[in-house]
């Protein structure tokens, strides 16, 4: 490298490519979230991500230029990671960008004097490449800036088109590579070649938007979106080989190689692509992990498992045994929490979650290593693609880590009936996940297409006249249905409610001159909302007028369990950890339930402090109130949004005063006194690092406490005492269960004994030594080993007694008792049994003169007892 480069670290880079842009009139505006709120996508891929809608003229924006450090997560190369010099599922994207405000020709000329000026990049290390047909870029590159023409790569569609997905703002882009080898000559410049070239910075004139079928259609507005990937420049003006070996990054290889106790400099490729992989991967879940995101098997959950476990196995592939996650995240939050303080306010959040799916990996990986090792000891020379799947699906072994593992042992695996496993199982979730009526979606979409959406009134209106827009019967739109048809009805207006964000539909009537209509559920089709229903009496007519009802009672109680939903939340945010987020919520009539992020459940004495804050809330008697403002504005004021929802430029935001403040569509109380009363239920964990509440709240209240109450009512009718002496009663019996069991086990033994003292007519003499070998049947292990004793007490010092029992239909017991001289002679109870037991599938030990053992195949305690038999004989005798 040419020692003209300065050196400047991953922040002053950062810095001062921001502050070039701030200087030239852009906003600096931090980094937005990894989860994004564009849904078509899973996570942050890119600077201009956050800025889509403004690019789309969906929303305007309030500055015309903007600069960014993004944080970024791709995985589409994840395999690469750590095998090329630069791939990376974690990186940062230094981003300028313009809203219809600057193009080309300013675009050009910043980002060269960036590079040049700020950074000292030679311009004689400088290739830039153009979209073939972009001659004005050609140009500008040409003669603004004077970059020789052999320099000006023109690259096709798939190089230099960009796009953020397959449909989106997109337009050709400009980049600009750094020349390691300038001696290598500019004839045939390959800029495919990475051992030359680096790709910085891209230019993307943002010109078009992509739709489902590919038509390009132009953009209101022509934009500007670059993308400087910060660890790239980083790795040029540090003069080291690779990204990793960054100032961002490299600390935490040091530390992992710290643990491990390998140095990293001198040891081999494969060593070192295991420490590149912990490096990249550990910074990605560090900042998901702080952007809310938890572990889990869908989504960006399934991302963020992933990721961890290829740092533990990685971490395995170095010798590290036990956990060591946490110790590495504390490396990269240290190297991130200027720029990020968020990582390291949520440290402590970060290290438990990855220390929870550690321990859980690492337990997982074991027992999955115990299969394999069963399934090598098969002893076939390739491994099944299904036992490879059940590997992978039930152990989380990735097939590359079965490859390796059976390649040490000169094996291979069936990668086809394992990719043909891998289908069958995508196809049996996606069945599962096909829950919507297809004919009715089918029909509804048509009817999408020429109705209006429906206009919601209910937010203040309970009761209005509305016409009857479309009506279908098994899904196929009609004209009429009369009595007894089950109906689904699209009104012009409703003042009923449809299902969304957790909040059931509600249920009512429609009614007309001899007309009712029951309506059990509403339901959302994009626009419009379906009333499920029966036509209880008359005919029901498109056009006609109807007025349409709901069920006060039901929406009363549905409103109490909304706002206490929200009353939920905040009081579990205040009570176990601020850093709890929604992970999803049902709100009924008769129930709330609130699924949310915690890594650890929620203890008695926490649930009783969450009850008792809501229900001093609810007696505070808040107004409840419900604004609309624009996102910008509800974030401002801390309105709690749910990771992940997608949320337009104006929310309703529902403000408990001083309690909690929500965007929320739903519909909610005017006072929490309306709410009356709120009690927990149960507490459950339903998915790894996501808890369960259930809760009931106003009238559910009392259908709750009167179920408890009849159960306790009969409880003491049946037992003929007060309530309060029911946990005295349940004692008692817990105690008399007891002794009865024990008194059972007595006698059992006796019998066991009784039957055992036949046995010593059949005593086998095997030189001075005196035998019995049997088989009990039915009976319990402790009554088998005092019919044991009892026998070798009657034998005496000479005696080898060896009892089987089948206690149960699975289970086999077996006991040996030896006299002093049969142990003189070298025969041992402990080992003796383990030998026995074996056979039966099982294994146990004891004393020399007294050892129990079991085993799970009764089938064969007959060949074990014969085994014991033959084996006594030919020692003693
Ligand atoms: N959006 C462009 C990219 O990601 C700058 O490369």
């Amino acid at each position: 490298m040419p020692s003209a480069l300065k050196y400047l670290t991953g922040s002053e880079i950062r810095q001062k490519f921001l502050e070039f842009f701030a200087a030239r009139g852009h906003q600096m505006l931090p980094s937005a979230s990894l989860v994004p709120e564009d849904p078509t996508v899973l996570l942050t891929i890119a600077g201009m991500l956050p800025f889509k809608p403004i690019f789309l003229g969906q929303r305007t924006s309030e500055y015309d230029r903007a600069t960014t450090s993004q944080k970024c997560i791709r995985t589409n190369d994840i395999e690469n990671v750590g095998r090329t010099a630069r791939h990376h599922t974690f990186f940062e994207m230094l981003g300028n960008f313009s809203f219809g405000d600057y193009f080309k020709p300013e675009a050009i000329a910043w980002g060269w004097e960036l590079s040049t000026k700020v950074f000292g990049l030679p311009p004689e290390r400088l290739v830039v490449s153009v979209f073939e047909e972009d001659d004005e870029a050609a140009n500008i590159w040409r003669d603004k800036i004077g970059v020789p023409p052999h320099r000006i790569i023109r690259m096709g569609e798939a190089d230099n088109f960009w796009t953020s997905g397959p449909t989106g703002p997109c337009g050709p882009c400009s980049e600009i590579y750094y020349d390691f080898h300038p001696e290598r000559g500019d004839d045939n410049i390959d800029l495919e070649d990475d051992s030359r070239f680096i790709e910085f910075y891209n230019l993307v004139f943002m010109q078009y938007n992509r739709d489902a079928q590919g038509n390009l259609t132009p953009l209101q507005n022509k934009n500007i979106d670059t993308g400087m990937g910060l660890e790239r420049m980083a790795q040029i003006l540090q003069g080291v080989p690779n990204n990793y070996e960054t100032d961002l990054i490299f600390p935490i290889i040091k530390t992992a190689a710290e643990i491990a106790g390998i140095d990293y400099a001198t040891s081999d490729t494969k060593t070192k692509v295991s420490y590149k992989v912990i490096g990249d991967h550990v910074r990605a879940v560090v900042h998901m992990i702080a952007d809310g995101i938890t572990a889990s098997n869908i989504g960006r959950g399934y991302v963020l498992r992933r990721l961890i476990r290829r740092v533990v196995r990685h971490g395995r592939l170095l010798g590290i045994q036990g956990e060591f996650t946490a110790q590495v995240a504390e490396t990269a939050i240290s190297l991130s929490e200027t720029a990020y303080p968020n990582v390291r306010e949520r440290a402590a959040f970060i290290k438990a979650e990855l220390q929870r799916e550690e321990s859980r990996f690492l337990t997982t990986l074991e027992r999955g290593e115990k299969l394999l090792e069963e399934i090598l000891a098969k002893g076939a020379k390739q491994i099944s693609g299904k036992d490879a799947f059940t590997l992978y699906d039930t152990y989380g072994f990735p097939l590359e880590l079965t490859q390796e593992i059976a390649e040490e042992r000169g094996m291979t695996v069936d990668v086809a009936e394992f990719e043909a496993e891998m289908a069958l199982a995508q196809e049996r979730s996606r069945e599962a996940h096909e829950t919507i009526d297809l004919t009715v979606q089918g029909s509804l979409d048509e009817l999408a297409e020429k109705i209006h959406p429906t206009e919601f009134l209910g937010y203040t209106e309970l009761s209005s006249t509305a016409l009857i827009a479309a009506l279908l019967v098994d899904g196929k739109p009609v004209e009429q249905a009369t009595a007894g048809t089950a109906v689904q009805v699209v009104l012009s207006a409703t003042p009923f409610y449809a299902e969304s964000g957790g909040q059931i539909g509600d249920c009512g009537y429609f009614s007309g001159p001899d007309l009712l209509v029951r309506i059990e559920d509403v339901q959302k089709e994009s626009s419009i909302f379906v009333h499920f229903g029966y036509v209880e009496r008359g005919t029901l007519t498109v056009g006609a007028s109807v007025t349409a009802q709901i069920d006060r009672a039901c929406r009363r109680r549905a409103q109490a369990h909304h706002t206490a939903t929200h009353l939920l939340q905040a009081a579990l945010k205040k009570i176990v950890d601020d850093g709890i987020s929604q992970a999803g919520s049902l709100v009924a009539f008769d129930r709330l339930r609130f699924d949310f992020n915690c890594p650890r459940a929620v203890t008695p004495e926490e649930l009783q402090q969450i009850e008792d804050l809501i229900n001093t809330w609810i007696g505070e008697a808040h107004d409840t109130q419900v604004v609309e403002m624009s996102l910008k504005e509800a974030k401002a004021k801390g309105a709690v949004a749910m990771f992940g929802e997608k949320y337009g430029d104006w929310v309703r935001t529902v403000d408990v005063p001083g309690v909690s403040m929500e965007l929320c569509g739903g519909t909610h109380v005017k006072n929490t006194a309306e709410i009356g009363l709120f009690k927990i239920v149960s507490e459950t964990g339903v998915a790894s690092g996501v808890r369960r509440i259930e809760a009931v709240a106003g009238p559910a209240v009392l259908e709750y406490l009167n179920l408890r109450d009849r159960i306790v009512r009969d409880l003491c009718a049946e037992f003929k005492i007060k309530p309060e002496e029911i946990p005295g009663r349940i004692a008692q019996m817990q105690d008399s269960l007891k002794a009865a069991n024990k008194q059972l086990d007595a006698m059992a033994a006796e019998l066991a004994v009784a039957k055992s003292e036949q046995l010593l007519s059949q005593t086998e003499s095997v030189g001075s030594a005196q035998i019995i070998v049997a088989n009990l049947g039915e009976v319990a292990a402790d009554a088998l080993k005092t019919a044991a004793e009892r026998l070798l007490d009657k034998l005496g010092a000479d005696g080898a007694v060896v009892l089987g029992a089948i206690p149960s239909a699975d289970k086999v017991s077996l006991v040996a008792a030896f006299g002093k001289n049969i142990n003189q002679k070298g025969l041992q109870a402990g080992k003796f049994i383990g030998t026995i037991a074996s056979i039966c599938g099982g294994g146990g030990g004891g004393r020399p003169n007294l050892a129990q053992a079991g085993g799970r195949e009764p089938a064969k305690l007959p060949e074990a007892l014969e085994a014991a038999l033959t084996s006594l004989r030919a020692s003693l005798s």
